[in-house]
């Protein structure tokens, strides 16, 4: 589905939603409602800008759209605010389109161009503060934003207009059929732009501090926030702002606990179900997650800001369970900024996997702060009791 709309005059969303996606960038990403991609055009009446493509499925729509705002002139400028396929993607069938278009990034931006669409373009690098000119009422100007998320990211800002084109920025997986975010409650939005944090950004933590310092410094007002996933940011700009600023910053919520597991025989299961009736009592506000009926990118999100992270594992002959292994990884990937841990799981006459377990996720950044709980087949009442005991220490 396309959704194209004049959001001020003569400056066009061009949004592709594609809600049969399954993976958003891969198997990293699993999604439930699909994700959209927007580039946006800029009339002027001298010039014509596009910022940012979409990926390559989906050129020929958004072609379609573009020849039908501006009809026999040509587009004169691209902006490639990131090089990442899902936006620069459509670049060779833009260029036989429109070959005489001049096409800017970053220094950083144009390698990774020339690493991805080879051949002898010639880019324009842009840093901060330079600028194209439209028309006297329209000006681009562009702000590195190095790793937010890759090395060639950077904004470009409509000045006349206070827009900021953010890119995956203020991204957010919302597939509805809406343009901004005065039609959607801000729990819904920070929600889903909370989860695209997660799994992109977080990572880069101290890149989203420096840019946004770099943007105060900047002075550049902004009236509307127009990332490149998702929709625009009208409403709730502090919310969103101070939300960044929140994750970026390694903060967690307190009492709140993620407890994964997984079970082949249900025993971990049975242990995990006796922690989070503790975990209750306690005071705490439990996501519990059966890693391999559930999906990742939420486990990642609700890791983000958690003060407690545990898991559970049965054992796979020597090894620790796939799933698990799996989230371990995902979880060093993403970087979070250090948090206390526990780790438990039934067993069956060999008890390697939670060493093992404990060490992946102190990898991870995760410091658990107790031995790890063993239970060999089915946990008895007294071998629970015992556990649920350890664990009241332990916290
Ligand atoms: Fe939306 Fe980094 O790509």
């Amino acid at each position: 589905m396309i959704k194209v709309k004049e959001i001020k005059k003569d400056i066009y969303m061009i949004r592709v939603i594609d809600k049969n996606l399954s993976d958003f960038h891969g198997e990293v990403y699993p999604v439930i409602d699909g994700a959209s991609y927007a580039a946006y055009l800029v009339i002027g009446e001298n010039e014509i800008a596009l910022v940012d493509l979409i990926d390559d499925d989906y050129f020929e729509i958004m072609d379609g759209a573009i020849k039908e705002i501006i009809g026999d002139r040509k587009v004169d400028h691209l902006i490639i605010n990131h090089v990442e396929p899902d936006h620069s993607g459509s670049f060779e069938l833009f260029m036989s389109k429109y070959p005489d278009a001049k096409v800017y990034t970053s220094k950083a931006g144009e390698k990774a161009m020339q690493n991805h669409y080879f051949g002898t373009h010639a880019y324009k690098t842009v840093g901060n503060n330079d600028s194209i000119e439209l028309d006297d009422n329209k000006t681009l100007r562009f702000m590195n934003t190095p790793l937010v998320h890759w090395p060639d990211n950077m904004w470009t800002y409509l000045e006349q207009y206070k827009i900021l084109f953010s890119n995956d920025a203020f991204g957010q997986l919302i597939t509805e059929d809406i343009v901004s975010d005065q039609e959607i409650e801000q729990d819904r939005l920070l929600s889903y732009a909370k989860e695209y944090y997660a799994n992109i950004v977080q990572p880069y933590n101290q890149s989203v501090i420096n840019a946004v310092s770099n943007f105060v410094n900047m002075k550049w007002e902004v009236d509307l926030i127009c990332p490149s996933h998702g929709i625009i940011i009208d409403k709730y700009k502090s919310e969103m702002i101070n939300m960044y600023n929140f994750h970026a910053n390694g903060n967690t919520i307190e009492k709140k606990a993620v407890l994964t597991y997984e079970t082949m025989w249900g025993n971990s299961s049975i242990i995990a179900d006796a922690i989070e009736k503790k975990l209750i009592q306690m005071g705490y506000t439990v996501k519990k997650y059966h890693v391999s009926k559930s999906r990742v990118s939420e486990i990642i999100t609700d890791a983000m800001d958690a003060e407690l992270f545990i898991v559970g594992c049965g054992n796979y002959n020597d090894s620790i369970m796939p799933s698990i292994s799996s989230l371990t990884e995902r979880l060093k990937a993403c970087k979070l900024s250090q948090r206390k841990g526990l780790v438990f799981g039934s067993y069956g006459w060999k008890k390697t996997h939670l060493p093992r377990l404990v060490e992946k996720l102190e990898e991870a950044n995760i410091n658990i702060i107790d031995q790890p709980y063993f239970i060999q087949y089915v946990p008895s009442e007294e071998e629970i009791k015992l556990l649920i005991e350890k664990i009241d220490k332990a916290l």
